[in-house]
């Protein structure tokens, strides 16, 4: 008992009265002893000798002995003192688990006799243990439209310990949304249970995290906690938003294809497919709409050419649609903005060509012109070429007319390629040209027209009948048979001139030819007039002036007017033989009726009796000795002459004179030949007189010409004071000289006066016209 002695009073005590009971019921009643779990080993549970009433040693020499009857050998018996010890450190939780009470059934066996006293040792619970939870983490996910009130079972905590040192009580850390409620099972465990207070949002708070604590009984009461996790899941309850309702864009009409007109943008609160925006387009009013959009970026494109002139404003309706079939809508307006993509347009209504010269004012062509472009792009501003006689004129809003400026005039212009262009004020500017042709219709308003005023025709003489001897042309410049030229000749106003005899033409190209063949010594020179007839409606003439000069030929030879040939007695001439060197023994005076060259006539000694007595001046004619004569000569002599004449080929003639030496006579005396005085006689009075008619001529010449130099000089003085230049002309009046009927000697004219002889026998031979090598058109010479 002095083990016993040990413990406190309180368990003495228990373990007496437990003992006392025991005893009462001895041998049938099982001895109960009751120890907390936990106790260290060695410890004195009871005196079992005590207990049973037997004496010190008796156990000991009865053998006995603890029987655990399938149990842990937890008790040893001291057999001396019959102290029952403890062996090991019971725990309650692993004898027993959840049984309760625990209670370890033993025996004692005694021999001597044979008894069997049965002994149970209960084990009481002490809290040493905690409240556990299966997991230190737990998850809950709880979809955000669960209703306040809602119940959420959650996983209960374990505590090995049993009764009141068991899981008692559960709470939450204080938050807005959840409070737990413990409950009960039926076999009195405890489980928490989580209630909904305020309703979530996924949206604004998408998790929670809870502390749960788990509190036993015990005393001190122990505790254990886990974290709850809450995940609030998404239900789709916010439709897509547009940024904005409504978005304006502009785009210019010529926009390329797939270019970028605008990118919308829709948020969706919510997450996973119900956040899952897809955009597409809302096809209305039947208008098929160039746009497209793509369904992820929200980015609308052109999918056709925009055409401001067909379509300037779309609204397009887009909707954003998400995973839960939630959608919403904006609008985009587009305004379709305006290029000069158009270029002016022109149609010709009317075209009035031919349009017949001479007309006033016309309206050629009446056109319009339009363009799609509207605004600035749409105006439109029309020119024509200025140098054309045509006149734009607005008709009325886009139609205009083209006008004559006046009469137009076909031979200058008979064609007119008019361009009209058209120009807008967009920018750039676009143009169109149109050219139209205008043709002028011709009137007969121009008269054939010669190539030259009057026409000088030059024949050689003794033409070929029928010679051509020249064509006169003359244009009209109108057209068609406007143009048709017919020549004619027309009646000369000479009645004596035969012309009809002497030229014909003809009519369609005008080439004159010479009927018959013409004789310069008959008639030099004549003229008429030709005419020219267009046949035109009425028909309209001209006409010319042809001079024919008639050109001479050689075909006349010299003739010898002195000394006659034809005469029965030769002529002789007288030569005193006294006569000095150079006497002059006689003139041969010959003319030719040819002109100009074919009219030169040179003399020359062909033949003579006395060679190297005579020499003939080869220009005048004139005979002279060239020596002097003495007695040996012979008295007589005879001569031959040759006077040719310098045409091509050169005609001649030849001339025989007698020559008879005399001695000592005075020539006044000398008898002459009957047939060479007459001709001489009258030839010395007419060249007194034409001699004195050209004296008397050339100083009234040379007056004038004074006189006209001195006025001309005046005048150059008068001009030059007043600033003026003026060259003086060397202009000779015209028809100056006259003479004997053989032409009109104009400036370009030279005359040669050729004498004869010397003071005694002074011929006046001829006076001539010596026609220049080139002839001025202009002049013409009379019949003689
Ligand atoms: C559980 O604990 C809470 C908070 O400590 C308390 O208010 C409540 O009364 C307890 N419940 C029980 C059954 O002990
Ligand atoms: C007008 O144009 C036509 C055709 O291009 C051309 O044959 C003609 O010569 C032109 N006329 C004028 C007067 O330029
Ligand atoms: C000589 O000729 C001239 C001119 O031809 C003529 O006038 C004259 O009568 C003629 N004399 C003789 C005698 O034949």
């Amino acid at each position: 008992m002095e083990t016993a002695l040990s413990k406190t009073p309180q368990q003495r005590q228990v373990v007496f009265l437990t003992m006392l009971l025991l005893l009462w019921e001895a041998d049938s009643e099982a001895i109960r002893y009751s120890m907390p779990e936990e106790t260290e080993s060695g410890y004195l549970v009871a005196n079992l000798a005590k207990d049973l009433g037997l004496r010190v040693g008796e156990l000991a020499t009865r053998g006995a002995r603890i029987h655990h009857r399938g149990n842990k050998e937890l008790l040893q018996l001291d057999a001396e003192t019959g102290n029952l010890l403890l062996r090991g450190k019971p725990d309650r939780e692993v004898l027993c688990g959840v049984t309760d009470p625990c209670v370890l059934h033993f025996q004692l066996i005694l021999e001597n006799p044979v008894q069997f006293f049965q002994t149970d040792l209960q084990i009481t619970d002490i809290n040493d243990h905690a409240p556990e939870f299966p997991h230190r983490e737990m998850l809950l996910k709880i979809p955000e439209n669960a209703q306040p009130g809602t119940v959420f079972p959650l996983k209960a905590a374990q505590d090995s310990d049993i009764g009141s040192n068991a899981v008692q009580n559960y709470t939450v850390n204080p938050n807005l949304h959840f409070h737990v409620v413990t409950q009960s099972r039926t076999d009195g465990s405890k489980y928490p249970e989580l209630v909904l207070d305020k309703a979530l949002d996924r949206e604004e708070q998408p998790e929670l995290t809870l502390t749960l604590t788990a509190v036993d009984g015990g005393s001190p009461p122990r505790s254990g906690t886990t974290t709850v996790h809450i995940e609030v899941v998404d239900i789709n309850d916010n439709a897509p938003q547009f940024v904005q309702s409504l978005y304006e864009v502009q785009v210019p009409e010529n926009s390329p294809l797939n270019a970028l007109i605008v990118t919308v943008s829709a948020r969706d609160l919510d997450v996973g497919p119900y956040g899952n925006i897809a955009y597409s387009l809302f096809q209305g009013g039947g208008v098929s709409q160039p746009f497209v959009i793509d369904e992820v970026t929200g980015e609308i494109r052109l999918s056709k050419q925009l055409d401001f002139e067909t379509v300037r404003y779309y609204n397009v309706e887009i909707a954003a649609t998400d995973g839960g079939g939630l959608s919403g809508k904006c609008t985009v307006s587009v305004q379709v903005l305006d290029v000069n993509d158009n270029a002016p347009e022109l149609t010709i209504s009317t075209l009035t060509s031919p349009i017949p010269e001479n007309s006033p004012e016309a309206v050629v062509v009446v056109f319009s012109v339009f363009d799609l472009d509207s605004g600035d792009n749409g105006r439109m501003v029309c020119s024509i070429q200025n140098e054309f006689p045509f006149l734009l004129k607005s008709a009325f809003e886009n139609y205009y007319t083209l006008v004559t400026e006046g009469a137009l005039d076909r031979e200058s212009s008979a064609e007119y390629n008019i361009t009209i262009t058209v120009t807008d004020m967009g920018t750039p500017r676009l143009t169109t040209q149109h050219t139209i042709t205008v043709q002028v219709s011709d009137v007969n308003d121009n008269a054939p027209a010669f190539t030259q005023t009057s026409y000088t025709l030059f024949v050689q003489e003794n033409n070929s009948p029928a010679l051509h001897i020249g064509t006169i042309s003359a244009t009209d410049s109108d057209s068609g048979s406007n143009a048709q030229i017919t020549y004619s000749l027309l009646p000369p106003y000479d009645p004596q001139l035969a012309l009809s005899s002497l030229v014909s033409i003809n009519a369609n190209n005008g080439q004159l030819f010479a009927l018959r063949a013409l004789d310069y010594e008959a008639l030099q020179a004549f003229e008429f007039h030709v005419g020219a007839t267009d046949q035109g409606s009425p028909a309209l003439s001209s006409q010319a002036l042809v001079r024919v000069l008639v050109l001479d030929a050689n075909d006349n030879a010299p003739f010898v007017l002195y000394p006659l040939q034809n005469a029965s007695a030769p002529c002789t001439e007288l030569l005193p033989r006294a006569a000095e060197p150079g006497y002059l023994v006689t003139k041969v005076v010959a003319v030719d009726r040819d002109s100009g060259q074919n009219a030169w006539l040179s003399f020359q000694l062909l033949k003579a009796t006395e060679p190297g007595l005579f020499s003939v001046w080869a220009h005048n004619g004139e005979v002279r000795t060239s020596r002097l004569l003495s007695e040996r000569d012979a008295p007589k002599h005879r001569l031959l002459l040759l006077v040719k004449d310098n045409g091509d080929p050169p005609r001649s003639a030849s001339v025989t004179l007698h020559v008879l030496l005399v001695d000592g006579f005075s020539q006044p005396y000398l008898p002459l030949p009957e047939v060479a005085r007459d001709p001489a006689q009258d030839e010395d009075l007419l060249t007194l007189y034409l001699v004195i008619a050209l004296a008397s001529v050339s100083s009234l010449f040379l007056l004038s010409v004074l006189l006209f130099v001195g006025v001309r000089l005046c005048r150059r003085a008068r001009a030059a004071s007043l600033g003026g230049c003026s060259v003086p002309e060397g202009h000779f009046p015209g028809h100056l000289v006259d003479v004997s009927g053989a032409g009109t000697l104009s400036r370009s004219y030279q005359y040669e006066v050729c004498l004869t002889g010397d003071s005694g026998t002074t011929d006046f031979k001829f006076l001539k016209p010596i026609i220049p090598n080139s002839l001025v058109p202009d002049t013409y010479m009379l019949n003689s």
